[in-house]
């Protein structure tokens, strides 16, 4: 079965689990960008947010981590406070059963015991595909949100990065040029990203990386099916005037096979002031964090520099994800 078609499965016409960035369809995205802008201008006073904490206060949430994670586990767990969800947390695994030889399939079956909605980081790939095929089966579906799953995807960090392209360029995503930096081999935000903008007309792609960490096989077959324009380098010279975004990305090492990430040079795609000078006007730069030296701290204060913004969006685009997922995004965008 193609993923598409597994997918279709798991979720037939709605948003119920977010398993993959391909789930989600241009008015999805619109709804959602609409409704994270509606949720953080109600957010804005005291009087809005005790009214968003009433709405889901009947609801449970697990945050279950096992892979390193700060902004996306401190984005879920606001966004679920925010909207009154009382959550837990698993983020150690050698606290939990797991660690006494507990099957993933147990551990699963034992969150489903205590909650209402699974938001899950795993080294495993297709675990959150397996929970939601799994809770499916049950007398309880419950919806389950990946949260980062092996290389894969991370389909949240996709939303985000779109929701700030959204609003970066004012709503208007389509005819942009992004050039896409560092590990593209194994960063699972970047093959996220690629298919949520496959929404939007006239992305053009440019794919720059060291020779060793290219993008993917089958990530430029879903890219020529797709009809999306796509360059590859492994210099910055032939874009940085004239692309819209740079999204930087670190090495993935913590995937490395033997430490073959340490004999990667990096460093001539690293953000210096030589390549600032030379970008438009209106670019922006983004990167889902963490960064390492990519990109130095000094470029901060550029106005191009988008990546600080980006991670707050994450908390407003999660809360307007969770929201959708439970169907109280027309009861939130009522309120005046
Ligand atoms: C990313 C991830 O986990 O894939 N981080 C994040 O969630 N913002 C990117 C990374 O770790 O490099």
């Amino acid at each position: 079965m193609s993923e598409n078609e597994r997918l279709s499965n798991i979720n037939p016409n709605e948003i119920f689990h977010v398993i993959s960035a391909l789930q989600f369809k241009h008015e999805d995205l619109l709804i959602l960008f609409e409704l994270a802008d509606k949720i953080r201008n109600i957010a804005e006073t005291k009087a809005g947010l005790d009214f968003l904490r009433t709405i889901l206060s009947h609801k449970r949430a697990v945050l279950y981590f096992a892979q390193p994670s700060t902004r996306t586990y401190l984005s879920f767990n606001n966004a679920c406070q925010i909207l009154g969800i009382q959550t837990s947390d698993m983020r150690n695994v050698g606290n939990s059963s797991e660690a006494k030889g507990e099957s993933l399939e147990d551990t699963l079956e034992t969150i489903h015991s205590y909650t209402d909605l699974l938001i899950i980081r795993h080294i495993e790939e297709n675990l959150a595909e397996k929970a939601a095929w799994m809770y499916n089966n049950s007398d309880r579906p419950i919806p389950v949100i990946n949260a980062g799953s092996g290389p894969n995807e991370h389909p949240t960090q996709a939303l985000l990065d779109a929701y700030t392209l959204y609003r970066a360029f004012k709503g208007n995503i389509k005819n942009k040029t992004i050039a896409v930096i560092g590990d593209l081999k194994r960063g699972r935000t970047v093959r996220s990203l690629i298919r949520i903008l496959n929404n939007f007309e006239y992305i053009k792609f440019i794919f720059i990386s060291p020779i060793v960490l290219k993008i993917p096989e089958d990530v430029k077959s879903y890219l020529l099916k797709n009809n999306i324009v796509f360059e590859e380098s492994d210099s910055l010279d032939s874009c940085i005037k004239t692309a819209d975004v740079f999204y930087y990305t670190r090495i993935q090492d913590e995937y490395d096979m033997q430490n073959e990430s340490k004999a990667i040079n990096y460093t001539n795609l690293y953000l210096n002031p030589e390549y600032l000078s030379k970008m438009q006007e209106n670019a922006i730069i983004l990167h889902p964090l963490p960064r390492r030296a990519e990109i130095p701290p000094d470029i901060d204060k550029d106005k191009r520099a988008w990546y600080w913004k980006q991670e707050i969006n994450g908390l407003w685009i999660r809360t307007a994800l969770i929201s959708y997922i439970f169907k109280i995004d027309g009861y939130i965008l009522k309120y005046k």
